[in-house]
Protein backbone atom coordinates (compact mmCIF):
# COMPACT_ATOMS: atom_id res chain seq x y z
CA UNK A 1 0.00 0.00 0.00
CA UNK A 2 1.25 3.34 -0.60
CA UNK A 3 1.99 5.67 1.52
CA UNK A 4 -0.36 8.24 3.09
CA UNK A 5 -0.19 11.69 4.73
CA UNK A 6 -2.10 13.28 7.39
CA UNK A 7 -3.87 16.18 7.14
CA UNK A 8 -3.08 17.81 10.52
CA UNK A 9 -4.90 16.89 14.26
CA UNK A 10 -8.31 16.03 12.25
CA UNK A 11 -5.88 12.28 11.68
CA UNK A 12 -7.54 12.14 8.00
CA UNK A 13 -5.22 10.09 6.14
CA UNK A 14 -4.92 11.09 2.15
CA UNK A 15 -2.51 9.76 -0.83
CA UNK A 16 0.69 11.64 -0.70
CA UNK A 17 -0.41 13.65 -4.03
CA UNK A 18 -3.91 14.75 -4.48
CA UNK A 19 -5.88 15.80 -7.45
CA UNK A 20 -6.79 19.53 -8.26
CA UNK A 21 -9.97 18.79 -9.88
CA UNK A 22 -10.41 22.93 -11.04
CA UNK A 23 -9.00 22.69 -14.72
CA UNK A 24 -12.14 20.16 -15.57
CA UNK A 25 -14.46 23.14 -15.34
CA UNK A 26 -12.37 26.51 -14.55
CA UNK A 27 -9.43 28.59 -15.30
CA UNK A 28 -7.75 26.26 -17.94
CA UNK A 29 -9.80 27.26 -21.31
CA UNK A 30 -13.66 25.21 -22.04
CA UNK A 31 -14.85 22.92 -19.55
CA UNK A 32 -14.01 19.11 -19.78
CA UNK A 33 -16.92 17.48 -21.28
CA UNK A 34 -18.69 15.65 -18.08
CA UNK A 35 -18.39 11.96 -18.88
CA UNK A 36 -15.16 12.83 -19.75
CA UNK A 37 -14.15 14.74 -16.70
CA UNK A 38 -15.96 11.72 -14.32
CA UNK A 39 -13.79 9.01 -16.24
CA UNK A 40 -10.74 10.55 -15.26
CA UNK A 41 -11.60 11.68 -11.98
CA UNK A 42 -12.76 7.76 -11.31
CA UNK A 43 -9.67 6.90 -13.10
CA UNK A 44 -7.34 9.24 -10.75
CA UNK A 45 -9.17 6.77 -7.98
CA UNK A 46 -8.51 3.52 -9.39
CA UNK A 47 -4.56 4.90 -9.70
CA UNK A 48 -4.47 5.53 -5.83
CA UNK A 49 -5.95 9.12 -5.47
CA UNK A 50 -7.65 9.34 -2.59
CA UNK A 51 -7.66 13.21 -1.69
CA UNK A 52 -9.57 15.26 -4.57
CA UNK A 53 -9.75 18.85 -4.46
CA UNK A 54 -12.69 21.22 -5.33
CA UNK A 55 -14.44 24.63 -4.93
CA UNK A 56 -18.07 26.23 -5.08
CA UNK A 57 -16.43 28.96 -7.18
CA UNK A 58 -14.91 26.29 -10.03
CA UNK A 59 -17.25 26.63 -12.26
CA UNK A 60 -17.37 26.77 -16.08
CA UNK A 61 -19.44 27.58 -19.32
CA UNK A 62 -20.05 24.64 -21.32
CA UNK A 63 -20.00 24.93 -25.12
CA UNK A 64 -24.14 24.78 -25.08
CA UNK A 65 -24.25 27.96 -22.91
CA UNK A 66 -25.17 25.29 -19.65
CA UNK A 67 -22.58 25.53 -16.34
CA UNK A 68 -20.20 23.15 -15.71
CA UNK A 69 -20.34 22.98 -11.83
CA UNK A 70 -17.10 21.18 -10.77
CA UNK A 71 -18.50 19.99 -7.50
CA UNK A 72 -20.95 18.03 -9.30
CA UNK A 73 -18.56 16.31 -11.61
CA UNK A 74 -16.37 15.20 -8.39
CA UNK A 75 -19.23 14.33 -6.28
CA UNK A 76 -20.83 12.17 -8.88
CA UNK A 77 -17.53 10.99 -10.03
CA UNK A 78 -16.82 9.65 -6.17
CA UNK A 79 -20.14 8.45 -5.57
CA UNK A 80 -19.75 4.66 -5.86
CA UNK A 81 -15.97 5.27 -3.76
CA UNK A 82 -17.42 8.42 -1.29
CA UNK A 83 -16.21 6.12 1.82
CA UNK A 84 -12.93 5.86 0.73
CA UNK A 85 -12.27 9.55 -0.33
CA UNK A 86 -11.43 12.95 0.96
CA UNK A 87 -13.30 15.29 -0.41
CA UNK A 88 -12.18 18.71 0.08
CA UNK A 89 -14.33 22.25 -1.32
CA UNK A 90 -14.09 25.90 -0.50
CA UNK A 91 -16.63 28.40 0.17
CA UNK A 92 -16.09 32.73 0.48
CA UNK A 93 -15.76 33.41 -3.18
CA UNK A 94 -18.48 34.27 -5.71
CA UNK A 95 -17.33 35.91 -9.41
CA UNK A 96 -19.73 38.49 -10.19
CA UNK A 97 -19.31 40.37 -13.33
CA UNK A 98 -17.72 43.41 -11.46
CA UNK A 99 -14.66 40.65 -10.05
CA UNK A 100 -14.64 38.23 -6.91
CA UNK A 101 -16.95 39.05 -4.02
CA UNK A 102 -15.44 38.04 -0.84
CA UNK A 103 -17.84 36.50 2.12
CA UNK A 104 -17.28 34.50 4.94
CA UNK A 105 -20.12 35.54 7.21
CA UNK A 106 -21.72 32.79 9.08
CA UNK A 107 -24.82 32.70 7.35
CA UNK A 108 -22.79 32.76 4.13
CA UNK A 109 -21.04 29.89 5.42
CA UNK A 110 -23.94 28.33 6.31
CA UNK A 111 -25.88 28.63 2.75
CA UNK A 112 -22.74 27.34 1.03
CA UNK A 113 -22.03 24.53 3.01
CA UNK A 114 -25.67 23.19 2.19
CA UNK A 115 -25.10 23.93 -2.10
CA UNK A 116 -22.46 21.86 -1.67
CA UNK A 117 -22.83 18.89 -0.16
CA UNK A 118 -26.11 19.22 -2.67
CA UNK A 119 -23.61 19.68 -5.75
CA UNK A 120 -21.37 16.72 -4.11
CA UNK A 121 -24.29 14.70 -3.78
CA UNK A 122 -23.01 13.72 0.20
CA UNK A 123 -24.17 14.63 3.47
CA UNK A 124 -20.51 14.77 4.42
CA UNK A 125 -17.78 16.90 3.35
CA UNK A 126 -14.14 15.79 4.70
CA UNK A 127 -12.51 18.99 4.48
CA UNK A 128 -13.96 22.51 4.26
CA UNK A 129 -12.06 25.20 2.78
CA UNK A 130 -12.62 29.13 3.20
CA UNK A 131 -11.27 30.09 0.40
CA UNK A 132 -9.69 33.65 0.64
CA UNK A 133 -10.21 35.95 3.71
CA UNK A 134 -13.05 38.25 4.22
CA UNK A 135 -11.96 41.59 5.65
CA UNK A 136 -15.04 42.18 7.30
CA UNK A 137 -15.10 39.02 9.45
CA UNK A 138 -12.89 37.96 12.16
CA UNK A 139 -10.60 34.33 11.92
CA UNK A 140 -12.36 33.73 15.62
CA UNK A 141 -16.08 33.81 13.93
CA UNK A 142 -14.98 31.97 10.84
CA UNK A 143 -13.53 29.04 13.12
CA UNK A 144 -16.95 29.17 15.87
CA UNK A 145 -18.97 28.41 12.66
CA UNK A 146 -16.33 25.65 11.50
CA UNK A 147 -16.81 23.90 14.70
CA UNK A 148 -20.52 24.03 14.89
CA UNK A 149 -20.40 22.63 11.41
CA UNK A 150 -17.78 19.88 12.64
CA UNK A 151 -20.45 19.43 15.60
CA UNK A 152 -23.43 18.52 13.37
CA UNK A 153 -21.41 15.87 11.15
CA UNK A 154 -21.73 18.04 8.14
CA UNK A 155 -17.89 18.98 7.83
CA UNK A 156 -15.20 16.43 9.03
CA UNK A 157 -12.39 19.23 9.36
CA UNK A 158 -11.90 22.37 7.89
CA UNK A 159 -8.82 24.89 7.00
CA UNK A 160 -7.97 27.86 5.44
CA UNK A 161 -6.92 29.04 1.36
CA UNK A 162 -4.36 31.42 1.66
CA UNK A 163 -3.36 32.65 5.05
CA UNK A 164 -0.82 34.04 6.85
CA UNK A 165 0.55 33.63 10.57
CA UNK A 166 -1.91 36.15 12.56
CA UNK A 167 -4.95 34.80 11.03
CA UNK A 168 -3.91 31.36 11.09
CA UNK A 169 -3.19 31.40 14.92
CA UNK A 170 -6.37 33.29 15.79
CA UNK A 171 -8.68 30.51 13.92
CA UNK A 172 -6.71 27.62 15.08
CA UNK A 173 -7.12 28.91 18.66
CA UNK A 174 -11.12 28.65 18.35
CA UNK A 175 -11.00 25.38 16.37
CA UNK A 176 -8.41 23.49 15.26
CA UNK A 177 -7.08 23.90 12.10
CA UNK A 178 -6.30 21.03 9.72
CA UNK A 179 -4.94 22.23 6.87
CA UNK A 180 -4.05 25.36 5.18
CA UNK A 181 -4.24 25.22 0.97
CA UNK A 182 -1.24 27.90 0.28
CA UNK A 183 -0.11 28.40 -3.18
CA UNK A 184 3.35 26.87 -3.09
CA UNK A 185 5.75 25.90 -5.95
CA UNK A 186 9.58 26.32 -7.36
CA UNK A 187 8.19 29.60 -8.42
CA UNK A 188 6.19 30.63 -5.44
CA UNK A 189 8.13 29.98 -2.09
CA UNK A 190 6.24 33.10 -0.05
CA UNK A 191 5.11 30.72 2.59
CA UNK A 192 8.02 28.67 3.49
CA UNK A 193 8.63 30.95 6.54
CA UNK A 194 5.16 30.15 7.74
CA UNK A 195 6.92 26.29 7.47
CA UNK A 196 7.81 26.40 11.46
CA UNK A 197 4.26 27.29 12.44
CA UNK A 198 2.33 25.01 10.46
CA UNK A 199 5.03 22.13 12.22
CA UNK A 200 4.32 23.81 15.93
CA UNK A 201 0.64 23.80 15.71
CA UNK A 202 0.09 20.47 13.55
CA UNK A 203 -0.99 21.67 10.32
CA UNK A 204 -0.95 20.07 6.61
CA UNK A 205 0.23 22.32 3.73
CA UNK A 206 -2.06 21.34 0.49
CA UNK A 207 0.16 22.86 -2.01
CA UNK A 208 -1.92 24.62 -4.61
CA UNK A 209 -0.52 24.94 -8.37
CA UNK A 210 2.45 23.00 -7.01
CA UNK A 211 3.83 22.89 -11.09
CA UNK A 212 3.62 26.67 -11.26
CA UNK A 213 0.38 26.30 -13.46
CA UNK A 214 2.24 23.80 -15.77
CA UNK A 215 5.08 25.61 -16.29
CA UNK A 216 7.55 23.39 -14.25
CA UNK A 217 6.72 20.70 -16.76
CA UNK A 218 8.51 21.84 -19.09
CA UNK A 219 5.77 20.99 -21.48
CA UNK A 220 5.01 24.54 -22.79
CA UNK A 221 7.35 26.77 -25.04
CA UNK A 222 7.26 30.84 -24.72
CA UNK A 223 5.05 30.28 -28.34
CA UNK A 224 2.50 28.97 -26.88
CA UNK A 225 -0.55 31.02 -26.41
CA UNK A 226 -3.61 30.41 -24.27
CA UNK A 227 -7.25 31.35 -24.93
CA UNK A 228 -7.75 34.82 -23.27
CA UNK A 229 -10.34 35.18 -20.82
CA UNK A 230 -11.34 31.34 -19.79
CA UNK A 231 -7.46 30.23 -19.63
CA UNK A 232 -5.91 32.23 -17.03
CA UNK A 233 -2.62 31.59 -18.24
CA UNK A 234 -3.23 33.79 -21.14
CA UNK A 235 -2.11 36.39 -18.20
CA UNK A 236 0.36 34.38 -16.36
CA UNK A 237 4.22 35.84 -15.94
CA UNK A 238 5.50 33.04 -15.62
CA UNK A 239 4.35 32.32 -19.56
CA UNK A 240 5.68 35.40 -20.78
CA UNK A 241 9.17 35.35 -23.14
CA UNK A 242 10.61 36.80 -20.08
CA UNK A 243 9.42 34.47 -17.69
CA UNK A 244 10.74 31.33 -19.82
CA UNK A 245 14.65 32.91 -19.84
CA UNK A 246 14.66 33.69 -16.42
CA UNK A 247 13.56 29.83 -15.34
CA UNK A 248 16.01 28.98 -18.01
CA UNK A 249 18.56 27.97 -15.34
CA UNK A 250 16.10 25.85 -13.07
CA UNK A 251 14.23 24.30 -15.97
CA UNK A 252 17.95 23.19 -17.44
CA UNK A 253 18.66 21.93 -13.61
CA UNK A 254 15.20 19.79 -13.46
CA UNK A 255 16.22 17.99 -16.81
CA UNK A 256 19.65 16.90 -15.69
CA UNK A 257 18.11 15.52 -12.48
CA UNK A 258 15.66 14.40 -14.11
CA UNK A 259 18.10 12.26 -16.23
CA UNK A 260 19.44 11.58 -13.27
CA UNK A 261 16.51 9.54 -11.63
CA UNK A 262 14.68 8.73 -14.16
CA UNK A 263 12.03 10.87 -13.08
CA UNK A 264 9.94 14.21 -15.69
CA UNK A 265 10.15 17.55 -14.54
CA UNK A 266 7.47 17.72 -13.20
CA UNK A 267 7.54 14.97 -11.05
CA UNK A 268 10.76 16.73 -9.45
CA UNK A 269 8.72 19.73 -9.01
CA UNK A 270 6.39 17.58 -7.00
CA UNK A 271 9.33 15.49 -4.84
CA UNK A 272 10.87 18.31 -4.22
CA UNK A 273 8.36 19.29 -1.43
CA UNK A 274 7.15 16.12 -0.90
CA UNK A 275 10.93 15.15 0.08
CA UNK A 276 10.87 18.33 2.03
CA UNK A 277 8.14 18.05 4.41
CA UNK A 278 6.13 14.94 5.30
CA UNK A 279 3.31 17.26 6.09
CA UNK A 280 3.09 18.77 2.71
CA UNK A 281 0.66 17.84 0.23
CA UNK A 282 0.76 18.83 -3.55
CA UNK A 283 -2.39 18.49 -5.46
CA UNK A 284 -1.46 19.36 -9.46
CA UNK A 285 -4.48 19.11 -11.44
CA UNK A 286 -4.78 17.26 -15.07
CA UNK A 287 -7.38 16.52 -17.59
CA UNK A 288 -4.74 14.38 -19.09
CA UNK A 289 -4.58 10.37 -17.86
CA UNK A 290 -1.04 10.14 -18.48
CA UNK A 291 -0.27 13.27 -16.87
CA UNK A 292 -2.58 12.30 -13.45
CA UNK A 293 -0.78 9.08 -12.95
CA UNK A 294 2.91 11.09 -13.84
CA UNK A 295 1.85 12.86 -11.09
CA UNK A 296 0.99 10.70 -9.13
CA UNK A 297 3.90 8.45 -9.42
CA UNK A 298 6.05 11.52 -7.82
CA UNK A 299 5.73 10.01 -4.71
CA UNK A 300 8.58 7.57 -5.78
CA UNK A 301 11.07 10.04 -6.76
CA UNK A 302 13.32 10.42 -3.95
CA UNK A 303 15.43 13.94 -3.84
CA UNK A 304 18.00 13.70 -0.71
CA UNK A 305 18.34 17.05 1.33
CA UNK A 306 21.38 18.50 -0.16
CA UNK A 307 19.78 17.99 -3.80
CA UNK A 308 16.97 19.47 -2.34
CA UNK A 309 19.15 22.16 -1.13
CA UNK A 310 20.80 22.14 -4.54
CA UNK A 311 17.50 23.51 -6.07
CA UNK A 312 16.42 26.26 -3.14
CA UNK A 313 19.94 27.63 -3.56
CA UNK A 314 19.67 27.81 -7.63
CA UNK A 315 15.91 29.35 -7.03
CA UNK A 316 17.23 31.91 -4.06
CA UNK A 317 19.68 33.26 -6.79
CA UNK A 318 16.99 33.19 -9.53
CA UNK A 319 15.15 36.54 -10.13
CA UNK A 320 12.42 35.09 -11.83
CA UNK A 321 9.41 37.68 -12.38
CA UNK A 322 6.79 34.73 -12.08
CA UNK A 323 8.02 35.23 -8.32
CA UNK A 324 4.90 35.30 -6.09
CA UNK A 325 2.15 35.61 -9.59
CA UNK A 326 -0.65 34.80 -8.54
CA UNK A 327 -3.48 32.66 -10.55
N1 LIG B 1 -6.97 27.60 -3.17
C1 LIG B 1 -6.83 28.29 -4.26
O1 LIG B 1 -7.01 29.49 -4.29
C2 LIG B 1 -6.43 27.56 -5.52
C3 LIG B 1 -5.97 28.28 -6.64
C4 LIG B 1 -5.58 27.56 -7.78
C5 LIG B 1 -5.68 26.17 -7.80
N2 LIG B 1 -6.16 25.51 -6.71
C6 LIG B 1 -6.26 24.04 -6.68
O2 LIG B 1 -4.98 23.49 -6.98
C7 LIG B 1 -5.08 22.58 -8.08
C8 LIG B 1 -3.82 22.58 -8.90
O3 LIG B 1 -3.44 23.90 -9.28
P1 LIG B 1 -3.36 24.40 -10.78
O4 LIG B 1 -4.21 23.54 -11.67
O5 LIG B 1 -3.63 25.86 -10.75
O6 LIG B 1 -1.81 24.27 -11.15
P2 LIG B 1 -0.82 23.04 -11.42
O7 LIG B 1 -1.34 21.81 -10.83
O8 LIG B 1 0.52 23.55 -11.03
O9 LIG B 1 -0.82 22.95 -13.02
C9 LIG B 1 -1.93 22.53 -13.76
C10 LIG B 1 -1.61 22.70 -15.24
O10 LIG B 1 -0.50 21.88 -15.58
C11 LIG B 1 -0.81 21.01 -16.65
N3 LIG B 1 -0.19 19.71 -16.28
C12 LIG B 1 -0.51 18.94 -15.20
N4 LIG B 1 0.27 17.85 -15.14
C13 LIG B 1 1.10 17.92 -16.21
C14 LIG B 1 2.14 17.08 -16.70
N5 LIG B 1 2.48 15.97 -16.04
N6 LIG B 1 2.79 17.46 -17.82
C15 LIG B 1 2.47 18.61 -18.46
N7 LIG B 1 1.50 19.45 -18.05
C16 LIG B 1 0.81 19.10 -16.93
C17 LIG B 1 -2.32 20.95 -16.72
O11 LIG B 1 -2.75 20.81 -18.05
P3 LIG B 1 -3.65 19.57 -18.55
O12 LIG B 1 -4.93 19.62 -17.76
O13 LIG B 1 -3.84 19.89 -19.99
O14 LIG B 1 -2.84 18.34 -18.28
C18 LIG B 1 -2.74 22.30 -16.15
O15 LIG B 1 -2.82 23.25 -17.18
C19 LIG B 1 -6.34 23.04 -8.82
O16 LIG B 1 -6.90 22.01 -9.60
C20 LIG B 1 -7.25 23.47 -7.69
O17 LIG B 1 -7.93 22.35 -7.17
C21 LIG B 1 -6.53 26.19 -5.57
Amino acid sequence: MQEQRVLGQSGIKVSPVGLGCMGFSHAYGAPTEKGQAIRMIRKAFDMGYTFFDTAECYTGINPDGSISYNEELVGEALKPVRDQVVIATKMGITFTPDGAVLDSSPEKIRTSVESSLKRLGTDYIDLYYQHRIDPKVEPEVVAETMGQLIKEGKIRAWGISETGEEYLRRAHAVTPVAAIQNRYSMLAREYEPLFPVLEELNIALVAFSPMGNGFLTGAYKATDTFVGGVDYRSHMPQYTPEGFAAAEKLMDLLADLGREKNASSGQLSLAWMLCKKPWIIPIPGSRKEARILENLNSQHVILTPEEINRIDSLLDTLKMPVYGQRG
